[in-house]
């Protein structure tokens, strides 16, 4: 049985809890729900009780003994960040298409000359499983110690089968070898295959009779994922995809209008999608359409800033009513970060983001976008006790000092583990 943890007197406590369940729009995303001398009592792996530390005296003063105390003084206590797009089970790494591209190659120049994407697929075709576990633990390591306590996890470093299920499974490992949790999204259609080039509808075909299925009967994914872009799945072709999906309970998320604009956003309102991601090139129409239709937006500052382009318009679509969430997409392509903090202080930077918006959309929002709300981004009674205290007393600190790592600790469903 391990100890209730009774964490007290924290300066700032930022619960992000609000009434109601969906994804967090306009002003919503700036109330934080800020207790100050807040205090949480953990339990059992859940939060069991969450208010100003006189509150919780009351409540539980009796057990104090019972419990491991935390002085939380000075500190800022936030829900566990939530990461909701990551490649970060992949083999090998990229550094030298880093130069290239200082050197003037663009991403889908070194793509389409078998680099790029193509390059990972290789190297994590070639892995074998038990490597490919060695190197994601060291990633989900770096992302604990950033204060990341979920994760989504896509394949697509395989497009066959084998190497698809390899991935998946290799997150399904993790769920037990790891103290992060890790959820699955299915991205065959990360890009079309060199054996398939020339051949992208027979690809399209393969994808929705061979692999569609497998993944859905084993029941390795929850979300199946597209990469919408001009040279790689047109608009057609990606419905096609997670239109299949659906059919096998699998939701729809779309790489969106990332360097080209194409329609994405459009076509993630038209099929329903839960989030569309990158976004840099959206139309005015497509944000409509992603408000209308309550599509989240996960937005990827550092992979605009990694590829040297202007950010997402973050500040206009919180205006216009779109959900927004931010990740960090670690690959080993565009966008090698574990730091969710300093995708928040992008977000700010780069997007014109609030700092409040900013915890909103690495936290709630970003629980809205992998379906896990009801247990992970606020402290709410009953909730998963992931929580984290950073070393500076207020949250626009979390913001204003960038760059910087200010994690304390961190707990994972109760349990301290940074
Ligand atoms: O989200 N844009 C497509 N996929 C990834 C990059 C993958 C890679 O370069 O390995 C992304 O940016
Ligand atoms: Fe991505």
């Amino acid at each position: 049985m391990t100890k209730p943890v009774w964490i007290k007197h924290a300066s700032q406590l930022a619960t992000l809890a609000l009434n109601g369940k969906g994804p967090r729009v306009k002003e919503e995303m700036s109330e934080l729900s800020l207790i100050e001398d807040g205090s949480l009592w953990l339990e059992d792996g859940v939060v069991k009780a969450v208010g100003t530390t006189a509150k919780l005296e009351e409540q539980y003063g009796e057990r104090e003994n019972e419990a491991e105390v935390v002085d939380a003084s000075g500190c800022l206590v936030t829900p566990g960040l939530v990461d909701p797009h990551t490649h970060v089970v992949y083999g090998g790494s990229r550094e030298r298409e880093f130069e290239m591209r200082l050197e003037g190659a663009t991403y889908m120049e070194i793509m389409n000359a078998g680099g790029g994407i193509h390059a990972t697929t290789r190297m994590t075709r070639e892995a074998t499983e038990e490597e490919l576990m060695e190197q994601t633990m060291r990633r989900l390591d770096s992302f604990l110690t950033h204060g990341v306590t979920t994760a989504e996890g896509k394949s697509g470093y395989g497009m066959n089968i084998e190497t698809e299920l390899k991935q998946l499974r290799v997150m399904q490992k993790l769920q037990e070898a790891h103290a992060i949790d890790i959820v699955p999204t299915f991205m065959g259609a990360h890009a079309v295959p060199p054996e398939y080039k020339g051949r992208e509808d027979e690809f399209v075909d393969h994808l929705i009779k061979e692999m569609l299925p497998v993944v859905a009967e084993e029941k390795l994914a929850e979300f199946n994922d597209v990469f919408c872009e001009k040279g790689v799945f047109t608009p057609e072709q990606s419905e096609r995809i997670l239109e299949a999906g659906k059919d096998y309970g699998l939701i729809p998320k779309i790489h969106a209008d990332e360097i080209e604009p194409y329609g994405g956003a459009e076509l993630a309102a038209k099929v329903g999608a839960i989030s569309a991601e990158h976004l840099l090139k959206a139309s005015d129409q497509g944000i409509r359409a992603m408000a209308d239709a309550g599509v989240i937006a996960c937005l990827l500052p550092a992979t605009a800033l990694y590829l040297r382009e202007q950010a997402a318009a973050g500040r206009k679509m919180v205006d216009a009513g779109v959900p927004v969430a931010i990740s960090t997409d670690c690959n080993p392509g565009s966008s090698p970060t574990t730091s969710m903090p300093l995708v928040m202080n992008l977000a700010c930077i780069l997007m014109r983001m609030t700092p409040a918006e900013a915890l909103t959309a690495a936290t709630y929002n970003a629980a809205c976008a992998i379906n896990r709300q009801d247990k992970v981004g606020s402290l709410e009674q009953g909730k998963q006790a992931d929580v984290v205290m950073w070393d500076i007393e207020n949250y626009q600190k979390l913001q204003y000092l960038f760059g910087v790592n200010h994690v304390k600790s961190v707990w994972k469903k109760g349990i301290q583990v940074v």
